[in-house]
């Protein structure tokens, strides 16, 4: 019977080194949560696990992934209060098994509402690292017999290597984005500072003089316009901003849009057309958000566009979903540019220097279409013109978490 149990310990361990070179190997987060989740689930024979992560600036605790991975994006909208059984966790900095959660007056049931899934029994541990509380780890319904101790110990270490790698992984991301944001903040600094100097010539004409300084207000302009929409970014990818849902009508939001445009689509002799069908039903979202994207989608099908071209707005609705097609008549895209296009601080080559764009439209676009539960692309055929779609949900599942729970 020792030896049996022993015989089982040594696979425990082997395991966890197991599981610990496997998490050192990435650095990408979501990847790193659903291993911590796997590897819980298997060590405690629990039916469900989810991930809780701290949110130091805002001191909240919040729901960041599940062994469920539909139920992502609804997750990650909760907040969990302080008085939860997490909440107790957090601050205390202690493990704790809980036989019957509904005995237990800490029970934060919203999040099993949400997810409509039953808990009955818990044990959650904390997550620290250097001293620094990371989050919480949960796991759900033992699923047989109760959490032990044996448990409480195995996924104590599990705990403290989660800490370690998610920790990591998020000083990375911050970084990474820091870096990439001082060296697209560079160019337009190199550009005022030279134009500052040249500005020192005594010689200079007034039409030079002029034409100088209105360089350095669309340089200042990009800057600001850049660091405005990272933090945007940056807001919405550590899932910070707050989205207000609701229902309205996309044909008019369309519509608004395309009045908004029309100033510069004039000046750049573009004809601006909508083609949607009559009665479309509401949709459920954020209205300023997708007036964003909607906006970003028709700046750039007129401003990356031929004189004379098109730019048509196709509206549809079908399978409780609607597709938003933005058509230009414009170069086009390279197929091998079409991937690149969500990325940060992407420009085509041939527009970087002609364009005060910030190359984040379109990743701001993707991020906020994808919060929504949609899906965004682009077609293109080089010298007829390029497609931009969305398939966005009629009522997306993150817009039914409770209001007071929302962010
Ligand atoms: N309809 C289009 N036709 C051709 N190229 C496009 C089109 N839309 C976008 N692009 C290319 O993709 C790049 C990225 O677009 P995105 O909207 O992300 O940034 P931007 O327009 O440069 O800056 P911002 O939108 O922040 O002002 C553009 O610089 C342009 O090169
Ligand atoms: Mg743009």
């Amino acid at each position: 019977m020792s030896e049996q149990l022993f015989a089982n310990q040594d696979q425990r361990v082997q395991r966890l080194l197991q599981i610990a070179v496997d998490l050192a190997s990435t650095l990408n987060i979501n990847e790193l949560l659903q291993q911590i989740l796997s590897a819980a689930v298997e060590f405690s024979h629990a039916e469900e696990a989810s991930i809780l992560l701290y949110d130091a600036q805002r001191r909240e605790l919040f729901i960041r992934a599940a062994t469920n991975d539909e139920t992502e994006e609804t997750l990650r909208e909760i907040a969990v209060p302080t008085e939860s059984i997490a909440g107790w966790v957090a601050l205390n900095r202690q493990p704790i098994i809980v036989d019957d959660v509904h005995q237990d007056p800490r029970w934060f049931s919203q999040v099993g509402e949400t997810l409509q899934f039953p808990t009955r029994s818990l044990l959650a541990i904390p997550m620290i690292a250097k001293e620094q509380l990371i989050g919480v780890l949960e796991l759900l319904n033992k699923k047989e017999g109760r959490f032990n101790e044996e448990d409480l110990e195995i996924l104590t270490v599990l705990s403290a290597q989660a800490a370690v790698v998610i920790q990591t992984a998020q000083l990375f991301a911050q970084s990474d984005q820091i870096s990439t944001l001082v060296h697209e903040l560079r160019t337009p600094l190199a550009s005022i500072n030279t134009i500052a100097y040249l500005l020192q010539h005594p010689g200079l004409s007034n039409s030079k003089r002029l034409e100088l300084t209105q360089m350095i207000q669309t340089e200042t302009d990009r800057l600001n316009k850049m660091t405005t929409a990272f933090l945007d970014l940056a807001r919405m990818e550590t899932g910070r901003a707050a989205f207000n849902w609701s229902s309205f009508s996309l044909a008019e939001l369309a519509q608004e849009c395309l009045n908004l445009c029309q100033p510069r689509a004039a000046q750049l002799s573009i004809a601006l057309s909508l083609d949607s069908p009559p009665g479309l039903p509401a949709v459920l979202a954020d209205r300023d958000k997708i007036k964003q994207v909607l906006l970003n989608l028709l700046n750039n099908a007129v401003q990356y566009n031929h004189p004379g071209g098109q730019v048509t707005l196709h509206l549809r609705h079908q399978d409780a979903a609607f597709e938003l097609r933005v058509q230009d008549t414009g170069p086009g895209i390279p197929p091998e540019d079409l991937p690149k296009l969500f990325t940060k601080f992407y420009r085509a080559p041939k527009n970087e220097k002609a364009s005060p764009g910030t190359g984040l439209g379109l990743t701001i676009c993707k991020q906020i279409v994808e919060s929504h539960g949609g899906k965004i692309g682009a077609e293109s055929q080089p010298d007829v013109g390029t497609t931009f779609w969305i398939y966005l949900p009629q009522t997306p599942k993150s817009a039914r978490v409770p209001r007071q729970l929302r962010k």
